[in-house]
């Protein structure tokens, strides 16, 4: 059975017939075809799947799309603030070779934004916090830490 729903996604407004088994997850790849979020275990565990609700980072493969109802969504492809400019985490990835798979690191980016959003001068302990929703760590860990911090710089040089 098939619902409409309205949500936002990445500043756009979007409406969809989607079936009400479908999972955000699925919605956003398929239906909406931004497949920057990726589908690693489809139950919760890893971390891959990470987008931002209403300010909240949220597993997409266990919300359902209808639960989107009326919410803001944002997506790593949102994150860039224009077609040839970097987010400040994006840049820094780069720059310290912090990325992980295509997989992890779109979950990781949203994750870290989450964190510096609340959070403009993470610890050691904070960030280590603020990606334990993300399960892997293959490559990179320390990686990712000096790139939240020279993000975290960067955007308070923005700021000031
Ligand atoms: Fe959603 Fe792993 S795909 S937590
Ligand atoms: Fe993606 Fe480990 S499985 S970096």
């Amino acid at each position: 059975m098939k619902r409409i729903v309205e949500f936002t996604v990445n500043g756009e407004a979007r409406e969809m017939a989607v079936e009400t088994c479908c999972s955000l997850l699925d919605a956003l790849r398929d239906d909406v075809g931004l497949t920057g979020t990726k589908k690693g275990c489809d139950v919760g565990d890893c971390g891959a799947c990470t987008v931002i609700v209403d300010g909240e980072p949220v597993n997409a493969c266990l919300m359902l799309a209808v639960e989107a109802e009326g919410r803001v969504v944002e997506t790593v492809e949102g994150l860039q603030p224009a077609v040839d400019t970097l987010h400040p985490l994006q840049d820094a990835f780069m720059r310290h070779g912090a990325s992980q798979c295509g997989f992890c690191t779109p979950g990781i980016l949203m994750l870290d934004k989450k964190l510096l959003d609340d959070n403009p001068h993470p610890t050691d302990e904070d960030i280590r916090f603020g990606l334990s929703g993300n399960i892997c760590r293959c490559t990179g860990y320390t990686k990712i830490f000096d790139a939240i911090k020279s993000a975290a710089r960067e955007l308070e040089a923005a700021r000031s």
